[in-house]
């Protein structure tokens, strides 16, 4: 970034994802209309602009004459510039997808030796965002940042603004090196499945990630996030409900909580992966609770850490602007536990402090020096606490 630029993600970015629901079945009216529900149901007003293509958009035959990426006509036939124009006048985003190798994780064409071009390509038609994934590259760090480095520089070159996500999924650190590449924002996680345990993918041989995995993932790297520098946990799985590309048998409405409470407090960008023309109330819920987006949205831009771990419970502390604290309680065990919350845990004194419930929108308690509350199996209290 120039210092004549905006930062691009001041807070964590939000928007949808193709992959999740999609997969290669991804087609121009989905995104459309998907772009279209962003708006009347009102995810556009709580922050969620981008809307982002993922894997599988171009021919599997390669480039053409020219040496371009090409839309592949029977998913995209008004093509992709037509497709961001339309996302534009509904006054939201577009991102696209690329792999740092010859070849996408799907087996499409990637961009290594064609850098330039494609940037210049996606610029040409107005795309905002970059998924820039790791499939068939070599596997050391060393490689990983040259070949980041060299999209990040392609990107800059165009002179249009791309928000860079980096997909090597955690392995060679991304944290340490993503914000020098260019990076905005980072995966440190594997795929995250709709599943609460790690799942085995048989045919592609790896192991898919648990919500609760994600818990200990997201504990070890608050301190490398901020402000245009966002540790990504991966698409969000809310709403999936078994369906989709990654399905794991979904999640319960109290673990979909959890799951939304984790990325929010470790601010991690929120991109849906579900079929949004398809919500249903609960999901809606998850997805619109402005109290909890708040949180995860904060201008301090600071990523929550765990502070307490007792038990099958944690507590999880976030500072926020307004000098008040975001806590999560979390009970990753199978049945329900008690656990006394006290001020010290979460670095206060004793005086009187006011606990509001985020998810309930509700102000429940008041303590000094502790306070004892019941956490069902899996579930997450997401606090803010005002001293
Ligand atoms: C990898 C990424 C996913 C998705 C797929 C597409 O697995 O981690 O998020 O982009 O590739 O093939």
């Amino acid at each position: 970034m120039t210092t004549s630029e905006q930062p691009l993600a001041p807070t964590p970015p939000m928007g949808w994802n193709s992959w999740n629901m999609f997969g290669s079945t991804i087609h121009e009216d989905s995104v459309r209309a998907t772009a279209d529900v962003l708006v009347s149901s009102g995810l556009k007003d709580c922050g969620y602009n981008y809307v982002v293509i993922d894997d599988c958009w171009s021919t599997k035959v390669g480039r053409d004459g020219n040496g371009d990426l090409v839309a592949d006509p029977e998913k995209f036939p008004s093509g992709i510039k037509a497709l961001a124009d339309y996302v534009h006048s509904l006054g939201l985003k577009i991102g696209i997808y690329s792999d740092a190798a010859h070849l996408t994780c799907a087996s499409y064409p990637g961009s290594f030796g064609f850098e330039e071009q494609d940037a210049q390509l996606w610029a040409s038609w107005g795309i905002d965002f970059l998924k820039y994934d790791f499939c068939f590259a070599p596997t050391d760090q060393a490689t990983a940042i040259d070949r980041y480095s060299r999209m990040g520089e392609a990107l800059r070159k165009t002179k249009r603004q791309f928000l860079y996500s980096l997909c090597e999924w955690g392995g060679r650190s991304p944290q340490l090196w993503g914000r020098s590449v260019g990076g905005h924002m980072w995966r440190v996680t594997g795929d995250i499945f709709d599943s609460w345990v790690d799942i085995w993918v048989a045919p592609h041989k790896y192991y898919g990630v648990g919500v609760d995995t994600a818990i200990d993932i997201a504990a070890n790297l608050a301190e490398y996030a901020g402000p245009d520098a966002w540790n990504d946990l991966d698409m969000l799985v809310v709403g999936l409900k078994g369906k989709g590309q990654i399905s794991g048998g979904g999640l319960s409405f109290i673990e979909y909580q959890t799951h939304m409470s984790l990325w929010t407090i470790a601010c991690s960008p929120l991109m849906i992966g579900c079929d949004i023309r398809n919500m249903d109330r609960d999901t809606t819920s998850l997805l619109t609770n402005r109290e909890v987006l708040a949180v995860n949205q904060d201008s301090l831009g600071i990523a929550g850490r765990r502070v307490k771990q007792t038990g099958t419970c944690e507590v999880w502390k976030k500072p926020l602007a307004d000098g008040s604290l975001a806590v999560a309680l979390i009970n990753r065990g199978a049945i329900g536990s008690d656990l006394t919350l006290r001020a010290s845990d979460i670095g206060l004194l004793d005086t009187p402090k006011s606990v509001r419930n985020l998810w309930a929108q509700e102000d429940i308690a008041e303590f000094g020096e502790a306070w004892q509350t019941r956490i069902q199996p899996h579930e997450t209290l997401l606090l803010k606490i005002k001293a």
